[in-house]
């Protein structure tokens, strides 16, 4: 069994490897120093099971954004003020021996979890994520991630969109 927790200093951070080294580098390097600083958390996969060090199976990052609405389609854009507030999932990576299994849609799915809960106290009109090439843009988009009309690479989730995959539909 698997289970999500903020990235630690007990988690195997330099044994980590999804194939891409700007992402495993940011994860050795750069993930706890952004929490600790506040700009932004990372959030493991691992095995229940595991001791320290643990394997880190895959991970997530999440910050908050701020967009201009005039940047969203039109329709999205309709009623919003100019700025808006979102969260962006910064990097999404599994490790490679982990990789086609279905845990790359949990953790995005975990993702949208983390979005629920800051939607339930600060607001936020979805998540947001950089595609690194048009392999991962079509990842997301069969999570129902839309591209934006000024950059193909840049996806936006709306929060109905979440709501409707998490079954949730507080205000
Ligand atoms: C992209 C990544 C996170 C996907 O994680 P994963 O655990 O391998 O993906 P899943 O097993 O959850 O795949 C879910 C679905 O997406 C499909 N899929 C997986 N990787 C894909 C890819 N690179 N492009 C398009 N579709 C992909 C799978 O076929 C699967 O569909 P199915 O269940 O209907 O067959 C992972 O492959 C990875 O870390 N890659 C290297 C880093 C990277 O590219 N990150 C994205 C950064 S923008």
């Amino acid at each position: 069994m698997h289970k999500i927790e903020r990235l630690a200093k007990t988690h195997d951070r330099d044994a980590f490897d999804c194939g891409s080294e700007p992402l495993n580098l940011f994860l050795r390097q750069t993930a706890r120093q952004h929490a600790e600083r506040g700009i932004s958390r990372t959030f493991v996969l691992v095995d229940e099971a595991s001791t320290a060090p643990i394997p880190i199976v895959g991970y997530f990052s999440l910050n908050l954004c701020q967009i201009k609405s005039e940047t969203l389609t039109p329709a999205e854009a309709r009623k919003l003020p100019r700025d808006v507030a979102g969260v962006r999932l910064g990097r999404l990576a599994m490790a490679k021996a982990h990789q086609r299994q279905g845990l790359g849609r949990a953790l995005l799915v975990a993702a949208m979890g983390k979005f629920l809960e800051i939607y339930q106290t600060a607001g936020g009109i979805g998540l947001f994520v950089d595609a690194k090439d048009q392999d991962a843009k079509r990842y997301y988009e069969q999570f129902g991630f839309l591209p934006m009309p000024s950059n193909e690479l840049e996806l936006f989730l709306p929060v109905k969109t979440i709501q409707d995959a998490l079954h949730e539909h507080s205000c």
